[in-house]
C-alpha cells in the first residue's frame, strides 16, 4: 500500500541547525474529520496532516457518506452530516496502522442505526479494543471484537446508548474521546474519569463546535461530563505542527545544534508537552517562543540549542503526557550522560509496537546497554556505533534511529520504515532541511 520507502540509511553528522517545520498534528487532524462528518454545516481545516493514518480515517468517513474535500494547500473542505446522517458503508472499513482511527470510530459508529466492522493492519490487530468496546457496551452499545478482543470489531446498528459514569483503568484519550463521541448520541450525562491527564484535543474541539462540558481536575483525579444527546455546529479547525513530530527535532537540537535549531508554530498544549518537562531535567536547554493560540490549541516556535544531557528517573507522572515519546526520549538516554530509568510505562507495549522490546532491541545493535523492565526501561548513556536496526514497522521508532546517527560512529541503517508515512510523510525531507544525513534505501 505505502510508496514510502522501506529502508533508511542515517549517515553519521554532528550538527543540525536552522528553522524548519514539521506537518499537522494527528491526533488533531482525525478529530476534525471526525467531529465535521457528524457536525451540521461545512468544517474547514488548515494544517490538516495528509497522513496514511488520518487518510484512513479520511477514507473510512466517505464509506459512511460523507463528503471531503481536500486540496493541494492542506485545507480541507467536510460538509457535515448532522448527527442522523452518517450511511451504512457496503464493506468493512480498513483503518490501516491507526489505533486513534479505529478506537474513536468505534465511539462515532456505537449509536448508529447501521451495522459496521472495522479493521486494520496486522499491527493493528494485534492491539487491544477491549478498552474501548467494554464501556460501549455499558452504554448499550452491542459490540463484538475478535481474537480476544482485537479487531476486526462488529459495532452493531439500532442501539440505544445510555450516559454512564465510568473510570478509566488508565489514562487514554482514545478511549475518553470515544466514550465522549458515543456520548453525543446518547440520553443523559455520560463523565468520563481518569486516573490522570491525557490529552485533551477532543474536549477543545467539542467546546468550540458548541457542546458544553463539564471538566474537573482536583489532584490525581480528572473528569469530563456530556450532557447527551448533543448537535455539534460545523466550523474552522487550525491544526498546529504535530508536537510528536517536532519532538525528534527537539532531540535533534538537545544532540547537535550548536548555533541552535527553530521549530516553527508547534503545538504545545499542556497534555502533550511532557517531553519538554523531562528534556529540560536532564540538562536540555529548550525555549518556548512567541507563545499563541491558534484556534483552541496553544503554540509556541521551539527553540532548542545543544546540551549536556544527563540520565535521570523519568517521573512516571509524566509518562501519559509523553506517551508518544518515549522512543526518542530513549535515544536522548542513550547519548546522556549516566542512567535514565522509565517506569510507569507498561503502555508502551501496547502501541504499534511494544516498544519496550523493540527500543530495547535496536538500542542495543547500536552498542547502548539496556535492561528492559515489565513497565519500562533502564538505559545506560554510552557512545553508539553504526548498525542495523529493525523498527518492525513502528514509525516512531525508525524516526528515532535517524536522529541516533548524530551521536553513532557510523552509519544507522534502519528497516521496516514504510509506516513513517502513518504520521510523518515528509520526515526525510525535513530531516534533511535540518542537516541530518539519512537518505531511503529501496522503494516501496
Ligand atoms: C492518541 C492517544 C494516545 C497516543 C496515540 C494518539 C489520540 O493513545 O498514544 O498515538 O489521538 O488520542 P492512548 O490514549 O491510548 O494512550
Amino acid at each position: 500500500m505505502s510508496q514510502h520507502p522501506n529502508r533508511f540509511r542515517a549517515a553519521p553528522t554532528n550538527r543540525v541547525g536552522g528553522r524548519i517545520t514539521v506537518p499537522g498534528d494527528k491526533s488533531i487532524s482525525h478529530r476534525a474529520l471526525m467531529l465535521g462528518a457528524i457536525a451540521e454545516g461545512t468544517t474547514v481545516v488548515r494544517g490538516f496532516l495528509a497522513s496514511e493514518d488520518c487518510l484512513a480515517t479520511q477514507a473510512a468517513l466517505e464509506a459512511l457518506g460523507v463528503e471531503i474535500e481536500r486540496r493541494a494547500d492542506g485545507v480541507v473542505r467536510i460538509e457535515g452530516v448532522g448527527p442522523h446522517g452518517l450511511r451504512a458503508p457496503r464493506g468493512m472499513l480498513d483503518l490501516g496502522n491507526s489505533g486513534t482511527a479505529i478506537r474513536l470510530l468505534m465511539g462515532l459508529l456505537a449509536g448508529q442505526p447501521f451495522d459496521t466492522t472495522l479493521t486494520g493492519d496486522a499491527s493493528l490487530r494485534q492491539r487491544p479494543m477491549e478498552r474501548v468496546a467494554s464501556p460501549l457496551r455499558q452504554m448499550g452499545a452491542r459490540i463484538e471484537t475478535s481474537n480476544g478482543g482485537r479487531p476486526p470489531v462488529t459495532i452493531r446498528g439500532g442501539a440505544q446508548l445510555r450516559g454512564i459514569d465510568y473510570e478509566l483503568p488508565m489514562a487514554s484519550a482514545q478511549v475518553k474521546s470515544a466514550l465522549l463521541l458515543a456520548a453525543l448520541a446518547a440520553s443523559g450525562t455520560t463523565t468520563v474519569r481518569s486516573p490522570g491527564p491525557s490529552r485533551d484535543h477532543t474536549e477543545r474541539m467539542l467546546e468550540s463546535m458548541g457542546v458544553h462540558l463539564e471538566r474537573t481536575s482536583k489532584g490525581e483525579g480528572h473528569a469530563v461530563a456530556l450532557a447527551g444527546p448533543a448537535v455539534l455546529r460545523g466550523g474552522e479547525v487550525l491544526v498546529p505542527a504535530d508536537f510528536s513530530s517536532a519532538a525528534f527535532f527537539i532531540v535533534a537540537g538537545c544532540l547537535a545544534a550548536r548555533d541552535g535549531l527553530l521549530i516553527e508554530n508547534v503545538g504545545i498544549n499542556p497534555t502533550r508537552v511532557g517531553l519538554l518537562a523531562i528534556l529540560r531535567e536532564m540538562g536540555a536547554n529548550i525555549e518556548l517562543r512567541n507563545e499563541r493560540s491558534l484556534g483552541a490549541e496553544p503554540v509556541a516556535d521551539v527553540w532548542v540549542v545543544e546540551s549536556k544531557l544527563r540520565g535521570i528517573a523519568v517521573a512516571p507522572e509524566l509518562v501519559p503526557l509523553a506517551i508518544d515519546e518515549f522512543p526518542i526520549l530513549f535515544i536522548a538516554a542513550a547519548a546522556a550522560s549516566g542512567v535514565t530509568t522509565v517506569s510507569g510505562a507498561e503502555e508502551l507495549r501496547k502501541k504499534e509496537t511494544d516498544r519496550i522490546a523493540v527500543m530495547a532491541r535496536a538500542l542495543e545493535a547500536v552498542g547502548i546497554e539496556v535492561e528492559e523492565r515489565p513497565d519500562g526501561a533502564r538505559i545506560v548513556g554510552g557512545p553508539m556505533r553504526g548498525g542495523t536496526i529493525d523498527s518492525r514497522g513502528d514509525h516512531r521508532i525508525a524516526m528515532s534511529f535517524a536522529v541516533a546517527s548524530l551521536r553513532a560512529s557510523g552509519p544507522i541503517e534502519i528497516l521496516n520504515t514504510a509506516e513513517v508515512a502513518t504520521s510523518f510523510p515528509s520526515f526525510l525531507e525535513v530531516a534533511r532541511a535540518a542537516g541530518l544525513a539519512v537518505t531511503a534505501e529501496g522503494g516501496a
